[in-house]
C-alpha cells in the first residue's frame, strides 16, 4: 500500500471498499464455476456479505456492481464520474444540460450523488432552530439537497456554532443573476444563525481552466467582491479572500492543501473530475483548494486554531463533486467532514435544459444590464411555456413547468400568494406569456438596480477590509 491509500478495512474510504468488494464478488463466482469445496464458497460468500453491510454502514448506499459509491464517485473512464451510472443529465462543476425540457431531474441527482433530500421534517427543524420562517428558496425547494444538517442543527442546538464557507471562480468582470443565488441564501443563513462566513474566490482556478492572466483573475476577485458584498454581509462576521494571495499568507490554509493532496490519488480525481492525461497538472491538483476552507484550523485568524468547529457549505448541486472528494478525504487527514446544502440552477433564458452561464451572454442576465437590456433579453429569448397563438392559450393554458419568466419568478418573486396567482392564470390561459414577461421584466429591473446602487457604495477600502485576514465578531 502506498501512503496515499488506506491499509485497512478501518481505514478504507468508500471507494477502496466498493474494489474489495468487486474483488470479493469476482472470488465467489470463480469458486462456484470451479466447483470448488462447498466450504471455501460459503466462506468466500459470508466474507462478501460482511463486506456488504459494512458498504452499507459507510456509505448509506447498497452495494451494486458497477456503480461507484457516489460520494466518492470514480470511474476508469475520463468522463465526469457523475454521470455514468444510470442518468441522463449531466451535471457537473463545468457542465450542465438535462434531456427534459423541465430541467434537471433533481430527484434522481439526489440518489445519483448519495445526498439527502430536504424534507418537511428538516425544514421544520431549521425554523425551529433558527427562530425564523424558512427562506423562499427552502419553501420552494431552490435548496432541494444536503448532506449532514441534521449534525449541524444538533450542535447548533448544543450552543456549538458553525461556519459558513461559499465561493466564487471570478471568470469575468460580471456576475449573473444565478451566481447571486448562493450568496442571497448564505446571507439568510447568516443573519438567522449569527455565525462567521468565509468566502473563497478561486482565480488560481480561472487562471488554470481559462485563457486569462493571473492579473486578470485577480481583477475579477475584487470586481466580483464587490458584487458579493453588495449583497450586504456584515463585514464583521465575513472574510473573502482571493486564493492567489491567500494561499501564499496562510501556512495553517497551505498544510490543509497539502494533507489533501497526498492523501487523494490521480485516478480518483481522474474518476471525480473526468480529467485527462493531457490536463495541466495544476487543474489536477486544484480540488485540494477547494477543500481546504471546509476545515477550520485553514483561518486560525478566526477559530484561533480549533481543528473542529463544523462547517456548512452552500452552493448549486454543480460544485458537489469537490465536497464528495472533501468528505471522503477528511476523516482520512482526522479532520470534520463539511455540512452541505445545495441548490437547483437558475435556468439559461433559452430554457432549463442548461443552467444561466457567464459563458453565453445570449444565456444570461448580468447583474450589470440596464434595464433596456433586461427588457429586451427577456422579450427576445426568455423560452415560453405558453401556446403558438392567443386564442390556443386561452383554450389551453400554458405550461408554467418549463415556462422561463415563471421559472424565474420562483426565485425572485417573493410573494407566494401572488406567485401561486400568477401560476393558476397562466395554466388556465388568463394570463398570457406576454404578461408573464412583463411580471418578470418588472420585478427583474427594481432588483438588479438596486443592486448596482449598493454596488456603487462598495468601496476599495471596504474590499481591503473585508479580504483581509483578522479575527471575526461572533459568539461561540
Ligand atoms: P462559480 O463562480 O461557477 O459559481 C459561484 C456560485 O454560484 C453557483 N452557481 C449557480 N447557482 C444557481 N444557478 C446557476 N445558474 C449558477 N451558476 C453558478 C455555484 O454553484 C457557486 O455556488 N469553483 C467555484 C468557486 C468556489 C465555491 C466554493 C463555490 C470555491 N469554493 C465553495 C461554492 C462553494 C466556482 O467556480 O463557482
Amino acid at each position: 500500500m502506498t501512503d496515499c491509500q488506506g491499509d485497512g478495512e478501518g481505514t478504507m474510504s468508500p471507494m477502496e471498499l466498493f474494489e474489495k468488494l468487486n474483488a470479493q464478488g469476482e472470488k465467489v463466482r470463480s469458486l462456484k464455476s470451479a466447483k470448488a469445496e462447498k466450504a471455501e464458497i460459503d466462506a468466500a460468500v459470508q466474507l462478501l456479505l460482511k463486506l456488504k453491510v459494512d458498504y452499507k454502514q459507510m456509505t448509506g448506499q447498497d452495494y451494486k456492481a458497477g456503480c461507484p459509491p457516489s460520494e466518492n464517485l470514480i470511474v476508469s473512464n475520463n468522463g465526469p464520474a457523475a454521470d455514468d451510472c444510470d442518468g441522463e443529465d449531466l451535471v457537473d462543476p463545468w457542465n450542465v444540460s438535462a434531456s427534459s425540457t423541465k430541467g434537471v431531474d433533481y430527484d434522481k441527482l439526489i440518489v445519483r450523488f448519495g445526498s439527502s433530500k430536504i424534507d418537511k421534517e428538516l425544514l421544520e427543524r431549521i425554523e425551529k432552530v433558527s427562530g425564523q420562517r424558512a427562506h423562499h428558496f427552502l419553501r420552494r425547494g431552490i435548496f432541494f439537497s444536503h448532506r449532514d444538517m441534521h449534525q449541524i442543527l444538533d450542535a447548533y442546538e448544543k450552543h456549538k456554532s458553525f461556519y459558513l464557507y461559499t465561493g466564487r471562480g471570478p471568470s469575468s468582470e460580471a456576475m449573473h443573476v444565478g451566481h447571486l443565488i448562493p450568496f442571497i441564501f448564505t446571507k439568510w443563513l447568516q443573519d438567522v444563525f449569527d455565525i462567521p462566513l468565509v468566502i473563497q474566490m478561486t482565480d488560481d482556478e480561472k487562471y488554470l481552466w481559462k485563457d486569462l492572466t493571473l492579473e486578470e483573475c485577480h481583477r475579477f476577485t475584487v470586481e466580483n467582491a464587490k458584487d458579493i458584498i453588495a449583497c450586504g454581509f456584515d463585514v464583521n462576521k465575513t472574510f473573502i479572500f482571493s486564493d492567489l494571495d491567500y494561499m501564499g499568507a496562510s501556512p495553517q490554509f497551505y498544510r490543509n492543501v497539502v494533507k489533501v493532496q497526498k492523501h487523494v490519488t490521480f485516478n480518483q480525481v481522474k474518476g471525480i473530475f473526468g480529467f485527462t492525461d493531457s490536463d495541466c497538472i495544476g487543474k489536477i491538483s486544484f480540488p485540494a483548494i477547494q477543500a481546504a476552507p471546509s476545515f477550520s484550523s485553514s483561518f486560525p485568524q478566526i477559530f484561533g486554531g480549533k481543528k473542529d468547529v463544523p462547517c456548512l457549505i452552500p452552493c448549486a448541486i454543480d460544485q458537489d463533486p469537490y465536497f464528495r472528494m472533501t468528505r471522503d478525504v477528511a476523516p482520512r487527514i482526522g479532520l470534520l467532514k463539511p455540512a452541505l446544502l445545495h441548490s437547483t440552477f437558475f435556468p439559461a433564458l433559452q430554457g432549463a435544459q442548461t443552467k444561466m452561464s457567464a459563458s453565453d451572454p445570449n444565456s444570461s442576465i448580468f447583474l450589470t444590464d440596464t434595464p433596456k437590456q433586461i427588457k429586451n433579453k427577456v422579450n427576445k429569448h426568455a423560452f415560453s411555456g405558453g401556446k403558438d397563438t392567443v386564442e390556443e392559450h386561452r383554450k389551453y393554458g400554458g405550461n408554467t413547468e418549463v415556462d422561463v419568466s415563471f421559472l424565474y419568478l420562483t426565485f425572485f418573486l417573493e410573494d407566494d400568494e401572488k406567485l401561486e396567482k400568477i401560476k393558476e392564470d397562466y395554466t388556465s390561459g388568463a394570463l398570457l406569456t406576454g404578461e408573464l414577461k412583463k411580471i418578470l421584466i418588472e420585478t427583474l429591473q427594481p432588483m438588479i438596480a438596486q443592486h448596482q446602487e449598493r454596488r456603487k457604495q462598495v468601496t476599495d477600502e471596504m474590499v481591503q477590509q473585508f479580504m483581509t485576514p483578522r479575527p471575526l465578531n461572533f459568539k461561540f
